[in-house]
């Protein structure tokens, strides 16, 4: 195999997520990449990237990377105890990136946040929401998929959830957008730090909003729930509801962002399966695990960091060096998916891995799907003959995924 290997061009020749060929289709580069063996160093990231399904499998389950991002070696300097701000109190103290105890401990006792019941809920909340949403777009000939609907829709449900009020919605929304920036690596110092300040600020009314909750009535939201976990279980405190919403706000705005985008483009491209696609929660549950796969709209994958010099797949691993697990590179490749450029909202997936697998399974899961859905069957309602209106402008600006800049369609009324 490395015999082979020394023959080929630098892997940055042939992967750059940055290109506009990965752009237009990255499934050649994903390929070429996974070609390369399963931990391939990449020099433009400084970063290690784990390629096969049975090692990105092991590393979700067993954990022997870090998931804290101030272990990576060019994170900021983790700042004593005495000087933290509410964002390291947040995201270094009770983090639910840190420790793998704590971490586990949190999973446990806030699990029945996330049950069926409060999805269930959570989902009568948002659907008054999502349809005014909709009627607010009224009947024009076309319109812009994100700006009218998709950019909205994170927000909803992550404000939803909480059970934030709405007097504080405005300096919550620009935070909602903004807060994954706060320790993204592939942007400025700069960005970064305005990122930790409005980061700062949304802790602030966090924590406000705890205080009045702690003196009003138990509501059916899930700081109304964290509270009553609090109350019940030793070694879980207001710094970790605190850490917890901030983590659903992390993890919950882009990815919804970008899958609203990718599954009406994937259906108008496909419209024979709509459907199929929209037949039930349950049968949609499985067609977004493939709009998600035929899409392939990852450009970073899902971060660890080195927690001392090891081994790690037959490589020498520094303390701090950062290993991108990808696990879309499979999803074009024939020896994983039968007919992979096909579009098949029945397709099976076994394990199903769009939501991650393990101890840090997503959280949002059954949330991201419910929204997803109910935004689609709305839109399709309303609008039974939407088309595209061409093909979308990719977003340059875009580092971690390929989304678009505007997604226009048409409605045909
Ligand atoms: C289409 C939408 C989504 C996708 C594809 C997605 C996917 C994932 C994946 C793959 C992971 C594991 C990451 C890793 O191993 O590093 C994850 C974790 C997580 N997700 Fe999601 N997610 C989505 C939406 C959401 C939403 C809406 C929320 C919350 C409102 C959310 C909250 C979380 C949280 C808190 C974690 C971290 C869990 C932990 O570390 O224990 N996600 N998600």
């Amino acid at each position: 195999m490395s015999q082979s290997l020394e023959n080929l061009p630098p892997i940055e020749e042939v992967y750059d997520p940055t290109s506009i060929a990965y752009q237009e289709n990255p499934i050649p580069q994903c390929l070429a990449l996974a070609s390369r063996g399963p931990l391939v160093w990449y020099e433009p990231w400084q970063a290690w990237i784990m390629t096969r399904m049975p090692d990105i499998m092991d590393c979700w389950k067993n954990e022997p990377l870090s998931s804290d991002f101030y272990d990576w070696e060019f994170a900021p300097i983790r700042p004593p105890a005495d000087q933290w701000s509410n964002f390291e109190r947040a995201m270094i103290g009770h983090s639910l990136l840190a420790d793998h105890d704590h971490h586990r401990l949190v999973r446990r006792v806030t699990a029945p946040a996330f049950s069926r019941n409060v999805v269930d809920e959570i989902q009568r909340r948002i659907e008054p929401d999502i349809k005014k949403l909709l009627d607010d777009i009224g009947t024009p000939e076309q319109f812009d998929y994100i700006d009218k609907v998709a950019q909205h829709i994170p927000f909803i449900s992550i404000t939803r959830m909480i059970g934030i009020p709405e007097k504080y919605w405005p300096l919550f929304k620009t935070v909602v957008l903004t807060f994954t920036e706060a320790w993204n690596p592939t942007i400025s110092d700069q960005r970064r730090a305005k990122a930790r300040e409005d980061s700062n600020q949304a802790i602030d009314i966090i924590l406000e909003v705890i205080a009045e909750r702690r003196q009003s009535e138990q509501q059916n939201d899930f700081l109304s729930i964290l509270l009553k976990v609090e109350a019940e279980n030793e070694g879980f405190e207001e710094w970790d509801i605190v850490t917890l919403v901030l983590a659903l706000i992390g993890a919950g705005a882009d990815t919804t962002l970008l899958a609203q985008q990718w599954t009406v483009y994937a259906l108008l491209k496909n419209p024979d399966q709509i459907p199929a696609a929209l037949e039930s929660p349950e049968a949609f549950s499985n067609a977004f695990s493939e709009v998600m796969r035929w899409s392939t709209n990852s450009k970073m994958g899902f971060a660890r960091y080195a927690p001392e010099d090891m081994e790690l797949l037959g490589q020498q691993l520094s303390k701090g060096q950062m290993v991108l697990m990808m696990p879309h590179l499979k999803d074009h490749d024939p020896a994983y998916y039968d007919n992979p450029s096909q579009m098949d909202v029945k397709r099976e997936f076994n394990p199903d891995v769009l939501f991650g697998y393990g101890p840090r399974y997503c959280i949002g899961a059954a949330l991201a799907k419910r929204q997803i859905y109910l935004t689609m069957t709305e839109l399709f309602k309303r609008f039974p003959k939407l088309s595209l209106a061409g093909e979308p402008e990719r977003n340059q600006a875009d580092h971690n995924s390929v989304s678009f800049t505007q997604l226009m369609v048409n409605t045909n009324l």
